[in-house]
């Protein structure tokens, strides 16, 4: 689970915790998410599929909660063919998995462009859109693309979503996706299914309780974060799904009794894409730094990404939504060159101090009230236990671990998979 606002390294730690699990499952989001992996010098990005694929021997679901986009996903399974994976062997995916259609895009950038002033910044993948119709009951399914009236349904959803942009005031035939216009896209996106119907489409939610039943392990793969949750979230600068343990019910089928681990991750500082309420923003030469130095791009949009000092409050709240037993901390390595690191361990609001999130987290002016930890200054590469990390960057996460209430499992020292240090 993300504890943050998204890119914490969930891909890079599901890779390194897959071998420990049989089967690694998508529960929510979509082509918004962006997950990295990196080992043997080659770098990949995920955007659908599990980050269990590159382990061969293990399945990979895509759960009902999660929204495909097929054309993306065709594009993702050629990428991992160019690198000799064959993800028809071991990805199966839920009938009950809804589609982004080309319309849904085109009416993500139609809601934004309306919004004017008030954008959400979203990776324009088609996800609110897409989400709106599931709820709406109007969507249409991975299972429906096998029946007969399938493109029926399809004109018709296109249709009302037409409709929609021109009482929007959008303009459609100035719309593009990658360069081409709807009625372009949406020939490629057609054929695209072709490559859907050539993997398994199953209950994946028979399928994964069937696992528990045999004593198989399953590991659930979040996407964004807890920050960015429909309910619990920066609303409305949110996503449209359940980014939390709850979600991961809803998701894939399976009942929170049957819920072992939660683990959470959380970068050693803190960063945010798009627009919404972040109180430890920084807009110095320090967030620039940490921008940089920790390559804060958007996998997924390429947009950089704002940066700032871990936000305790916000921590606290996502262990809380999440019931997270054990933490995993990333990229404690950015900071290895600074001479001091914050935390921000309470947010001052009208002069009152509090640690909990305020509904009106949009609108009220937030003071952060830091405490100063001195840095480390030390490169970790080469470090292969956790007792050899230097004591002020032990210091610090001991701080986490106490301001949490949450042990700290692991911490993760640089993009690559063999460098996590399990405590
Ligand atoms: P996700 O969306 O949570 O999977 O995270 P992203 O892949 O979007 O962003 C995390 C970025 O940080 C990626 O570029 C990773 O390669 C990189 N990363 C992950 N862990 C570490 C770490 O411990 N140190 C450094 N320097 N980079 C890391
Ligand atoms: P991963 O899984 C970071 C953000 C967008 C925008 C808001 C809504 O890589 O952590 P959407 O496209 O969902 O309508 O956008 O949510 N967002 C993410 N930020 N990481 C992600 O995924 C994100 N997915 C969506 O930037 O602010
Ligand atoms: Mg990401």
């Amino acid at each position: 689970m993300g504890l943050q606002w998204g890119d914490e390294g969930k891909g890079k730690i599901v890779d390194v915790l897959t071998p420990e699990y049989d089967v690694i499952a998508r529960f929510q989001g979509g082509p918004n998410a962006g997950h990295t992996l990196e080992f043997n010098g080659i770098k990949h990005v995920l955007h659908i599929i599990p980050s269990g694929i590159f382990h061969e021997s293990k399945l990979n679901v895509i759960g009902n909660g999660v929204l495909i986009e097929p054309h993306i996903f065709e594009q993702e399974v050629a990428a991992l063919r160019e690198k000799n994976v064959d993800a028809t062997k071991n990805l199966y995916i839920s009938k009950k998995a809804h589609l982004i259609l080309p319309s849904h895009r085109m009416l993500d950038a139609a809601n934004e462009q309306a919004k004017g002033n008030s954008k959400i910044g979203s990776t324009l993948k088609g996800i609110g859109p897409a989400y709106t119709d599931k709820i709406a009951r109007s969507g249409i399914r991975v299972g429906d693309i096998m029946e007969f009236d399938f493109r029926e349904k399809y004109e018709l959803l296109k249709c009302q979503h037409l409709q929609m942009a021109h009482t929007l005031k959008f303009d459609v035939l100035d719309f593009r996706i990658d360069g081409m216009t709807l009625e372009e896209y949406e020939q490629v996106w057609l054929a695209s299914l072709e490559t859907l119907k050539k993997f398994q489409l199953i209950n994946s939610e028979y399928f994964i309780n069937k696992c528990l039943d045999e004593g198989k392990k399953v590991l659930a793969e979040g996407a964004q974060g807890s920050m960015l949750d429909i309910d619990f979230g920066s609303y409305p600068f949110v996503t449209s799904s359940s980014t939390i343990t709850a979600g991961v019910c809803s998701g894939l089928g399976v009942a929170p009794s049957r819920i072992g681990r939660v683990m959470g991750i959380s970068k050693a500082y803190c960063t945010r894409v798009g627009a919404g309420p972040f109180p430890t923003e920084l807009f110095d030469e320090t967030g620039r730094l940490l921008c940089e130095i920790g390559h804060e791009y958007g996998a997924t949009t390429g947009r950089s990404r704002r940066c700032g000092w871990i936000d305790i409050p916000a921590l606290r709240y996502a262990c809380m939504l999440n019931g997270v037993t054990d933490l995993f901390v990333t990229k404690p390595d950015v900071m290895n060159d600074f001479d001091e690191v914050k935390m921000c361990t309470s947010y001052e609001i009208d002069g009152k101090d509090t640690d909990e999130i305020p509904f009106e987290y949009n609108a009220v002016e937030i003071k952060p009230k830091f405490t100063s930890y001195k840095g480390w200054k030390q490169d970790l590469i080469g470090i292969t236990e956790y007792d050899k990390l230097p004591q002020n960057l032990r210091d610090y996460i001991a701080a986490m671990e106490q301001a949490t209430g949450v042990r700290v499992l692991a911490v993760s020292i640089s993009p690559d998979r063999k460098d996590v240090l399990f405590k």
